[in-house]
């Protein structure tokens, strides 16, 4: 049987709505938060979960001092967002918490996002497992046909893990890698992160200026120099 078409409907785009951000134990909660930051200042709502080993890795990678238990993972990450405590356009929902209102088709979320997802979180969402809200909003998105998007991260992937993705991308999720390009010449990591962001936003139907569009190869100028052999950046490159 040929394979089905992804059939992911894109989210209208730009009225407010509430996303699902799942964060797992892969690497890559820079771009979690990144993105959580754009969805808000776009005035859009959030709703963040984290499994246990996301937890780990979120304060790990970002330098967060979280609770292992995540018990105060709300306060954590609003001080992070910028936002004051109890706003309400940040919910967070300790991952046993299976009644919350992600893990019903009822709650029309605007998009589920697993950034990053790990693939093990992958491999319970391909089969159905829902295990936590994470896996559980995942598989809610795909029973009602909205957009799940799975950033993924890992190196190198074995053919579980392809596999896995490919059963995903058939029945209808994203499968938008954590691999920023370098076509736009980046200068910084945020530049890098950015790239990616951009990325799930476009696909979660978000309207944006986060990221640089192509527009040619003759619009990106001049190559930039290579470093010297010390791995110097040349002294003109200073600031761009
Ligand atoms: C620092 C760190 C980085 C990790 N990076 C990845 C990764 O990039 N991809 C991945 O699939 N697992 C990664 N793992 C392993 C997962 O955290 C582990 O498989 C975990 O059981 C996933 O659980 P979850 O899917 O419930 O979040 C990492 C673990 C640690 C401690």
């Amino acid at each position: 049987m040929p394979a089905r078409r992804s059939r992911a409907p894109r989210a209208a785009p730009d009225r407010t709505r509430r996303f699902f951000l799942g964060l797992t134990g892969a690497s890559g909660h820079p771009y979690a938060l990144a993105l959580a930051r754009a969805l808000l200042e776009r005035g859009h709502a959030l709703d963040v979960s984290a499994t246990a080993a996301g937890l780990k890795v979120l304060r790990h990678e970002c330098g967060l001092d979280i609770a292992l238990d995540g018990s105060d993972l709300g306060a954590r990450l609003a001080s992070a967002l910028g936002l004051e405590q109890g706003d309400p356009r940040l919910r967070v929902f300790d991952a046993s918490a299976i009644e919350a209102p992600p893990s019903s088709g009822t709650a029309l979320t605007g998009a589920v996002i697993l950034c990053p997802c790990s693939m093990g979180s992958l491999a319970r969402v391909s089969a159905g497992f829902s295990s936590n809200l994470v896996e559980r909003a995942a598989d809610v998105a795909l029973k009602e046909g909205r957009t799940l998007i799975l950033v993924v991260r890992e190196a190198p992937y074995s053919a579980i893990h392809l596999e896995n993705m490919l059963r995903m991308a058939r029945l209808g999720a994203v499968i938008l890698p954590a691999s920023p390009g370098f076509y736009h010449r980046p200068r910084t990591l945020e530049d890098l992160v950015r790239h990616v962001v951009g990325k799930v936003l476009d696909r979660a139907g978000v309207a944006h200026e986060v990221s640089a569009r192509w527009s040619g190869f003759a619009a990106s100028g001049p190559a930039p120099e290579p470093p010297d052999e010390e791995g110097v950046e040349p002294r003109g490159r200073a600031g761009r």
